[in-house]
């Protein structure tokens, strides 16, 4: 079933097609791709006020944990641009409302109110911020280095996932971890982009990703705007190609890891994690350490998003359950460490017990700066 695996080494010609960026401060405004009219349209939306970024970020127009939380920082300065405080005091207060407003507009992907409370610390901690000038430029400053950070680590990630991974020519990914979801190439999509960059064969099966399709409309459009050979495949067949022996490696994203490396991502995951272990292939989690809460101690204490049940009564405009009868409609499952091969991040691969191989990949990146609110 699988194509022989010449064919599915890129056309170099072909790769790094996608020059429009998921995210880009145009100097007064954010402009996204809305990604919900992926692919049909590749629209772009600009977001200058509270109001907008905090739908985007509820509809998923801007989604996937790095984007998110790049995004969110943006919007802080968004937000102060529309309300203009007159004095620091006022800015202030400003600030600690936005802290919430945009931070908690999603609650389960870390880096969004992570990336928030990273560049209103920094802000409001800089003796050398003494006018709400001063405090606009700064919030900038931090902001753009969360993008610039991200699209590093993203880099970093495909590195590593490519060297672990030489083998892996056929690798199944769930939802979207690529660039829609990042401010760089991806996490888990990196490492196929790490892959063709080199001239290797690789191809990816993408899992649909009920109900709003990330994977069907996102991962196969990005991938195959970059000439990267992908299929989609329904959410149920995966498991059985996976069983069957057509898989090389599965990996995923993550929106949240706790500190024992139990891994919140898109629902669904979990299945895949499952019928991994049971074919006896890797399963892996590729995620910068902003995705990494050692806050949460475990998985069963990570707060999951319940999304509206409409999104599972309709698709595609059309209802698809009777009148009456309920959806319910989890955003995100969670992966318990011991299914799990390896985490794939920029500071290394963690292997188990992930409570000491995160502790020691903290202790030498974010949690040993200070400000950090979750180390
Ligand atoms: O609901 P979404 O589309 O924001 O969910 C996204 C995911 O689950 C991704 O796998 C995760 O955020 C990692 S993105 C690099």
């Amino acid at each position: 079933m699988t194509p022989p695996r010449s064919a599915l080494t890129p056309d170099p010609g072909r790769l790094n097609r996608g020059t429009t960026p998921t995210l880009r401060w145009t100097g007064d405004s954010i402009e996204i791709i809305d990604q919900t009219r992926l692919p049909a349209q590749l629209a772009l939306i600009d977001v200058r006020d509270v109001a907008a970024a905090v739908d985007a970020i509820e509809r998923l127009v801007i989604r996937g944990a790095p984007a998110l939380g790049a995004f969110g920082a943006l919007a802080l300065v968004v937000g102060l641009d529309e309300t203009q405080p007159s004095s620091m005091t006022d800015a202030h207060a400003v600030l600690e409302r936005l802290r919430t407003e945009i931070g908690d507009a999603r609650p389960t992907a870390v880096n969004l109110r992570w990336a928030v409370d990273r560049t209103i610390d920094a802000a409001l901690g800089d003796a050398a911020v003494r006018s709400v000038t001063d405090l606009r430029r700064r919030l900038l400053s931090e902001a753009l280095a969360i993008s610039t950070e991200d699209a590093q680590a993203c880099a970093e990630i495909g590195r590593l996932g490519r060297e672990l991974l030489p083998e892996a020519t056929v690798i199944a990914t769930h939802c979207n971890a690529g660039r829609l979801a990042t401010a760089g190439t991806g996490t888990a999509l990196a490492i196929a982009y790490a892959k063709a960059a080199e001239g290797e064969p690789v191809r990816v099966l993408a899992a649909e990703t009920r109900p709003l399709l990330q994977g069907a409309r996102l991962t196969a459009w990005e991938l195959a705007d970059a000439g990267i050979d992908v299929s989609v495949v329904a959410d149920a067949a995966m498991v059985s190609l996976i069983a069957g022996g057509e898989v090389d490696a599965v990996i995923v994203g993550a929106d949240r890891i706790a500190g024992n490396g139990d891994t919140a991502n898109k629902i669904g995951t979990l299945m895949h994690a499952l019928a991994a272990a049971e074919a006896g292939i890797g399963f892996y989690v590729a995620a910068p350490t902003t995705t990494i809460d050692p806050a949460v101690t475990s998985g069963d204490r990570i707060v999951i998003e319940q999304r509206d049940p409409d999104e599972v009564h309709h698709a595609g405009g059309s209802r698809l359950t009777p009148v009456g009868v309920e959806a319910i409609n989890p955003a995100f499952d969670v992966t318990p460490a011991r299914l799990i091969s390896a985490i794939i991040t920029d500071a290394g691969v963690l292997h188990p017990p992930y409570g000491e191989s995160i502790a020691a990949a903290l202790a030498a990146t974010r949690c040993g700066q200070p400000g950090d609110r979750r180390c």
